[in-house]
């Protein structure tokens, strides 16, 4: 094989009706999507549900407004203006009401790189297999062991976290969601022929990693520190010990022949996006998790109906599947450890500064293919977390603590995640249903919109679920919003508050599965290719109302396409965007949008976007970089000084292999690592500016 390979410009073999490529597919969900949709409940698309909402819809954006500008009464520790942010949204200045972005929007293309603006720069910071752990070796592509590979830094990488320490230091969290062995072993097949070695060092390329960064002079750039004590550096696998905390722990769902007690298991799956807390903490969100356990056949009849909703196959052949962790690890076959599937699919909290710390996994938050969990503070501060079941026809949920943050209260804080109540979002449109039909047309009031209820599913204390306990409502969670009449989604992804409105937002990044019939207000066209973007107001804007207004504001493709929307834009100044998955904000409230589907959508390599949502600018959407082929771009996250952008261009070369590579990113040969990016203004500005 050459060691040194010239990228191919060719795109990856699109097969996915979402626009990913066959391998990301196959490696990352199971071919979650070229299954039946796993909801199969009755509940209606609300589209036939008319309801006279206009005038409280109304009423509730003009009380976000004046509650936007009203002063904020959290005290303690933190300065007036970052607690004020985390009040409205999650960290950031608010220094602005959203004013235009002026850098020069990159144009789509297909290169095998990382492109960015004109006056900006950017550098590879940390790559698969780069030393985390003091004592990590070299990476030695012909001679991993899961051994190194257990010090070195992970495969695929999702969640990008960042907080800058002073003295020119910080510390990097990251998400390693999945791995692509086809692009990590010349000649693998699948699970049933890799030799063992080769699943463990799978297993211990999944999880997250923290590692120590340093700034490059005063620039926005940021080098990984390869010296030295490195005392945060960590990582963290699926072999990791984690605590199993709040309200399910102990509960008989949870507990297995190594686990009698319910209470520990080890390690996460396919950790997709995350948050911040406003305490310092990782929330890092295991997603896909049901393509690693085989067995599913032989698990008890009555523990299938769960399973199958989860998408974990319990008949025919399960054990054709691409890793087959159970050929190491015996607890990955359902058949002899039907309860291991119901310990993953949680919230993790990661305490970044103690590198002794356990992980807990938050069974009060649910248990889903959570995509992210982000945090905003209630008026009264207790913590409230937004969050997506990233599948067809699934469901937005938040949580809603019954404590109260205290600024600087280690003990308050690290138990907030285990009480209070989880919630699963309906949303009603205040269109009739007929003028929906699918096609995208906006109905005759000239706005995706309506309003939508909080519906509480448990407590801590007591299940609000006919015939659902409390561990029943947080392990079985889907089972649950199913009865209460949650609304079908188009796979909701990562949810952010702006930090100066404390507007919420949702990436709903496709599903061509929704039929003309199955349209909705909320979810406008039938065959979603191309995803939308859901903006969700509070009532009152507090984070703690159990009511709320929404819009779609943005509904993706490419502008020449009648059936998108730009907040009413004018069309022939935006850029074309797809598949809307991370999120993030930067300090003036402009809304950053990465995506994982426009090389089968729209015939350009993933990228990262950004959009003003207020101000006469709203909708007016650029492109501020683009990611190597076969990448998606994750991330995104801007640092509080404003100085750097982090993305992580996951999964590089998907759609190739070793024989015939289609990235070579980063490094020229002939396999592409994922890794993680800082961009920066060359002139020091704050990102954004031209
Ligand atoms: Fe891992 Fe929903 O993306
Ligand atoms: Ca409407
Ligand atoms: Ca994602």
């Amino acid at each position: 094989m050459p060691d040194s390979a010239s990228p191919r410009r060719i795109l990856p073999l699109i097969s996915h009706p979402g626009g990913r490529s066959r391998a990301t597919c196959r490696f990352r969900c199971g071919d979650a999507c070229f299954h039946e949709a796993p909801n199969t409940s009755e509940n209606t698309y609300f589209g036939d549900i008319f309801s006279g909402v206009l005038s409280r819809r109304n009423a509730l954006r003009a009380g976000a407004v004046g509650a936007g500008v009203s002063a904020v009464g959290v005290s303690g520790a933190f300065t007036p203006a970052l607690a004020d942010s985390w009040w409205h949204g999650k960290k950031g200045h608010g220094r602005g009401r959203s004013p235009r972005l002026r850098f020069h929007s990159v144009d789509a293309n297909t290169d095998d790189a990382v492109t960015v603006p004109k006056h900006y720069d950017h550098r590879v910071v940390v790559r698969w297999g780069d030393p985390v752990t003091p004592d990590a070796p070299d990476f030695d592509f012909e001679n991993q062991t899961a051994e190194a590979q257990e010090k070195q830094f992970g495969y695929n990488c999702d969640y990008v976290a960042f907080t800058e320490m002073g003295n020119r230091r910080g510390l990097l969290w990251v998400n390693h969601e999945y791995t692509n062995e086809t692009l990590m072993f010349p000649g693998y097949t699948d699970g049933n022929e890799a030799d063992l070695e080769q699943i463990k060092i799978a297993m211990a390329a999944h999880g997250g990693s923290i590692v120590e960064l340093r700034r490059i002079w005063n620039s926005g750039a940021w080098r990984l520190v390869t010296w030295g004590w490195r005392y945060f550096n960590r990582r963290i696998t699926v072999n990791t010990p984690m605590e199993l905390s709040g309200p399910a722990a102990g509960d008989a769902l949870l507990r297995t022949e190594a686990d009698p007690d319910g209470v520990e298991v080890r390690g996460m799956l396919n950790n997709c996006a995350g948050g911040m807390t406003p305490w310092g903490t990782i929330l890092t969100c295991e997603e896909n998790f049901h393509q690693y356990f085989v067995g599913g056949e032989g698990a008890p009849e009555d523990a299938k109906p769960a399973l199958s909703r989860y998408g974990v196959p319990t008949s025919g052949d399960t054990r054709s599947g691409n890793r087959r962790f159970d050929r190491v690890d015996e607890r990955f076959d359902l058949s002899k450890h039907p309860n291991e599937a119901n310990r993953f699919g949680y919230v993790v909290e990661v305490d970044p500064f103690n590198p002794h710390s356990k992980p807990r996994k938050r069974t009060m938050l649910g248990r889903f293919k959570h995509e992210g969990a982000n945090v905003r503070l209630a008026k009264d501060r207790r913590v409230v977390v937004y969050m997506g079941d990233d599948e067809r026809f699934d469901y937005i949920y938040k949580f809603v603590s019954d404590k109260k943050m205290r600024w600087g209260s280690r003990r308050t804080n690290e138990g907030l995640l285990d009480s209070g109540t989880l919630y699963v979002a309906k949303l009603t449109g205040n269109s009739p249903a007929e003028e929906f039909d699918g096609s995208g047309a906006l109905p005759a009031d000239g706005e995706f919109d309506g309003s939508g209820v909080w519906i509480p599913l448990c407590s801590d204390k007591e299940s609000f679920v006919d015939g659902f306990t409390v561990a029943e409502v947080l392990v079985h969670t889907r089972l649950a919003a199913d009865a209460v009449g949650a609304t079908k989604m188009d796979r909701p992804e990562d949810m952010e508050a702006s930090p100066v409105t404390g507007k919420v937002y949702c990436a709903l990044t496709n599903n061509t599965a929704r039929s003309p019939e199955q349209a909705d207000e909320a979810n406008p066209r039938a065959n979603n290719k191309f995803g939308h973007i859901l903006e969700i107001v509070e009532e009152g804007n507090d984070a703690a109302a159990t009511d709320f207004g929404w819009s779609v504001p943005i509904v993706c493709g490419n502008p020449d396409d009648p059936s998108t929307y730009f907040a009413g834009y004018d069309k022939d100044k935006v850029v074309a965007i797809s598949c809307p998955d991370n999120l993030t904000f930067d300090g003036d409230g402009n809304l950053w949008i990465s995506t994982d589907g426009q090389p089968g959508t729209l015939d350009s390599n993933d990228a990262l976007h950004a959009v003003p949502v207020e101000g006469k600018h709203r909708g007016e959407i650029k492109t501020f970089a683009t990611v190597p082929q076969g990448a998606e771009c994750c991330g995104p996250f801007i640092t509080e000084d404003q100085k750097t952008v982090f993305i992580a261009p996951q999964h590089p070369g998907d759609g190739g292999s070793l024989d015939n590579p289609q990235s070579t990113w980063p490094d020229g040969k002939y396999y592409p690592r994922p890794s993680v990016v800082s961009i920066w203004h060359t002139r020091g500005r704050d990102v954004g500016h031209a």
